[in-house]
């Protein structure tokens, strides 16, 4: 087997050298899925890239034996649970997680379920909603609980089918994205708690359990918690005719403070099918932002990030082309590298809150 440290040494040139011998030796054995968050140097090599949704469809009509995910940890899972068993997929740095998904755990969630108990009939009155960016035990745990799966692009879909089963909905672990969704669709801010998980009770009284609609766990995106309305007021202030867009992971007051909200996949189609000499400050994850910059300049789109300070998804950045360079080698090799599998019982039930949502998503 190759070991990453001979790989840790390359330049990113010589990498790239690999890369593109070893796709091409693999041919069609090999699919890269890359998201959009994924920097330049490993981006270009992407079969397809997409948001969360286009690439759990990408995995899933996917013929390939290897499926390589430059993305985060929750996302090569997804891929694992929607391919085939003969199928493989690999995540190029075990290191690259969602710190958002990890602030929700089935030991946390299971606690609330009991919790709320105490209170209501979970399994009549909740509709639980885990967001893509989490854990399959958690998408599991969706599944056996007559939930749902959403991501940025079809949350509203979701909260609308997860309403026709239950009365209320149980939203993790982004705060964010179910706030600015259940706004969207009429429900009032009081009836919208946040459940603290590290509270018994969430921190809620049984009355504040029992009005609301949706209980948003208190996760968030560190990358999406850094933009503010001041920035967007700063902003206008200079450029009045400016566009204002942003991802729903943003704070509610970001988002209300838009002009567009939407998945990463939104975002690029609307700068793409935007007039020409128009000016953009975009709310969502450096790499992407920066990408757009390049790519509509010639079009005078003058594209600006959000936040004056540098905020960059740390962990889909360990996704480098050395780490890529490494698994494909080793794919050539016959070596399989970071395979990520998940356990077939757990798999089935995610699959199940998986499928639900692909089948209300548009
Ligand atoms: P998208 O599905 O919009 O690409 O979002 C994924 C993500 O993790 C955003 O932070
Ligand atoms: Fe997770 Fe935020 Fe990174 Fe998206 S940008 S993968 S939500 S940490």
């Amino acid at each position: 087997m190759l070991a990453i440290q001979d790989y840790a040494q390359l330049s990113d040139a010589e990498a790239e050298a690999r890369i593109v011998a070893a796709k091409e030796k693999l041919g069609e054995r090999l699919v890269i899925l890359g998201h959009h968050y994924q920097r330049e140097e490993v981006f270009r090599h992407a079969d397809f890239s997409g948001d969360s949704l286009k690439l759990s469809r990408q995995a899933a009509d996917s013929s390939a034996e290897y499926i390589v995910f430059c993305g985060v940890h929750f996302m090569a899972e997804v891929a694992d649970i929607l391919s085939s068993d003969e199928q493989i997929a690999i995540l190029p740095d075990m290191g690259a997680g969602c710190s958002m998904a990890d602030m929700a755990n089935l030991a946390n969630v299971e606690r609330a379920w009991r919790e709320l108990a105490e209170v209501l009939e979970p399994d009549e009155s909740v509709t639980p909603v885990t967001y893509i960016n989490s854990a399959a035990d958690l998408k599991a745990f969706c599944g056996r609980h007559g939930g749902i799966v959403c991501t940025s692009t079809n949350a509203q879909k979701v909260l609308e089918w997860s309403f026709s089963q239950r009365e209320k909905v149980l939203f993790f672990p982004d705060q964010h994205l179910g706030r600015n969704t259940g706004y969207k669709m009429g429900i009032p801010l009081e009836e919208m708690v946040v459940w603290d998980f590290d509270e018994p009770m969430g921190g809620l009284t049984p009355e504040q359990i029992k009005n609301a609609k949706i209980i948003l766990w208190k996760g968030f995106c560190s990358v999406h918690q850094m933009f503010k309305p001041e920035q967007i007021d700063a902003f206008k202030a200079k450029y009045p005719e400016a566009k204002i867009i942003a991802h729903p992971e943003a704070p509610f007051e970001v988002c209300q403070k838009s002009d567009y909200v939407g998945s990463t996949e939104y975002i690029i189609k609307t700068i793409r099918d935007a007039e020409p000499n128009t000016r953009w400050l975009v709310g969502t994850e450096l790499n992407l932002v920066n990408r757009l910059a390049k790519q509509f300049k010639d079009e005078g789109k003058h594209v600006h990030f959000m936040s004056p300070t540098v905020c960059m998804c740390s962990t889909m950045f360990r996704i480098d082309p050395q780490h890529l360079a490494w698994v494909l080698d080793n794919l050539v090799e016959g070596n399989v590298v970071n395979q990520i599998k998940v356990e077939p019982k757990e798999a089935e039930e995610a699959k199940l809150a998986l499928e639900r949502m692909l089948e209300v998503s548009p």
